[in-house]
């Protein structure tokens, strides 16, 4: 007669040991997440646990163990049928953070593949899988061979994460969200770092921001993430670099689902925003650098730029959304793209110079038109959104417009218009300085 299985841990002591500050095992942080994953141990077991994180936090050890334990929880994609190194960004997420759609086609038509599996809009920040999904037609629900296929094909693919990745981490967030557990560095390194590594990527760039469109409002919070995920990618055999970047206004100009489509198009076309294309050149470079195609920083980005100058970035930003299903026509002209015909300026108070912007308050405007969702189950228009026309710094005269707002109606503005007068500040002078796009940089070695 087989004998009953007898665990190996009690859970309750594991919870006790990690509200005493002890440190767990990377086997017991291993039962505990193959119980969560599995439906073994109850939700108020786990959630008394991850409380006990948030409130002691963890170890450099116990929170790559998280990571291991919660990225070999389900598929780990095996790309290395790809002949060339595998490199991807990941953003801690911001307002018209839209860099993804530029870097993807960019980093592929540079030799290398870039294998994304992104997200959707959480909280006041936008996703890049909302941002695609106003291209009408693109899919973004690939299945593992589709991906392979556009992958081969075109150096580069985006999709949105699928059941078999990560499944810990489903379960885990889904938990943290209702228990007041989200915020804590060391879960939601192992969170952000599970899904990237389930990717297959030898190299990743991560964009931390922060600022007061930011979830980490504080640099210090931010540059401590940052560490915290390079040394844990490095743990695990990845290349990996943290870029610090400012998001104390919106990215570039757009802000709204097809409206960054649109802003993404003319920075492939050598246009843009500056801040919009420095980033992405930026951070392509650093693509380059760790994918061992540049040997510089300086080298990548010199590379970036004479990439999209000769029009390949474009042409495989083309190619990818042909590839997954997207009408081209509205790549070829984005006058085609979704867009809301009713469009309402959003004048200043008084003459003087932009001296802050309360960019959380224009995400949250941006989300209040219909560009994000309020609710989970919510879904996104893709029409609408903000352009902004002023940022920190600008004079600006009382009644011109700071940004414009596109919606479908006066009713529908209302809200996110005072949202946004409220967000400018206006000063008789101008500001001591503007934010640095670039804060700071985190990696081991030369560049
Ligand atoms: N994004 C994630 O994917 N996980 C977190 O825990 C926080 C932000």
């Amino acid at each position: 007669m087989s004998q009953p299985s007898v665990s190996p841990f009690r859970v309750i002591d594991l919870i006790r040991k990690k509200r005493d500050g002890g440190t767990l095992s990377t086997a017991e942080i291993g039962y505990l997440v193959e119980g969560c994953t599995l439906g073994s141990i109850p939700d108020y077991q786990m959630a008394a646990w991850l409380m006990a994180v948030v409130l002691r936090g963890m170890t450099r050890e116990e929170t790559a163990a998280l990571t291991h334990s919660m990225l070999h929880s389900g598929e780990v994609l095996d790309l290395s049928f790809l002949p060339a190194k595998k490199v991807d960004k990941h953003s801690t997420g911001g307002v018209g953070d839209k860099t993804s759609l530029v870097l993807a086609p960019l980093v592929a038509a540079g030799g290398l593949y870039v294998p994304m599996i992104s997200g959707r809009g959480l909280g006041h920040t936008g996703g890049t899988l909302d941002k695609l999904e106003s291209i009408p037609g693109f899919r973004v629900d690939l299945s593992v061979p589709e991906f392979h296929r556009v992958l081969k094909a075109c150096g580069a693919s985006m999709i949105g994460q699928t059941e078999k990745v990560a499944p810990a981490d489903r379960k885990l967030y889904a938990l943290r969200d209702v228990t007041g557990t989200v915020e804590s560095p060391y879960l939601i390194c192992a969170s952000i770092m599970s899904k990237k590594l389930a990717e297959g990527t030898d190299a990743l760039v991560l964009d931390v921001k922060t600022g007061s469109g930011a979830f980490m409002k504080k640099e210090e919070d931010a540059v401590f993430l940052a560490e915290l995920m390079v040394e844990t990618g490095e743990l695990m055999g990845k290349q990996m670099v943290a870029l610090i970047t400012n998001m104390d206004q919106p990215l570039g100009r757009m802000v709204g689902n097809a409206l960054e489509v649109q802003e993404c198009i003319e920075v492939l076309h050598g246009g843009g925003p500056p801040d919009l294309r420095e980033l992405c050149l930026h951070l392509a470079a650093w693509m380059f650098h760790l994918g061992g195609v540049a040997k510089t920083v300086a080298e990548g980005k010199q590379l970036s730029g004479e990439i999209i100058a000769s029009g390949k970035a474009f042409e495989r930003f083309r190619q990818m959304v042909e590839l997954q299903g997207g009408d081209v026509s509205t790549i070829d002209d984005p006058s085609r793209l979704p867009s809301a015909d009713y469009r309402v300026d959003v004048g200043s108070p008084s003459t003087g110079y932009v001296s802050a912007i309360d960019c959380e308050q224009v995400g949250t405007a941006c989300v209040i038109l219909g560009g994000g969702r309020e609710k989970k189950e919510d879904s996104v228009d893709p029409a609408v959104g903000i352009v902004i026309h002023k940022k920190i710094g600008d004079k600006v005269a009382a009644g011109e417009p700071l940004c414009t707002i596109y919606c479908h109606s006066d009713a529908h503005a209302a809200h996110a218009r005072k949202l946004l007068e409220e967000s400018y500040t206006i000063a008789p002078t101008p500001p001591a300085h503007r934010p640095s796009l670039i804060h700071r940089v985190i990696h081991k070695g030369e560049h």
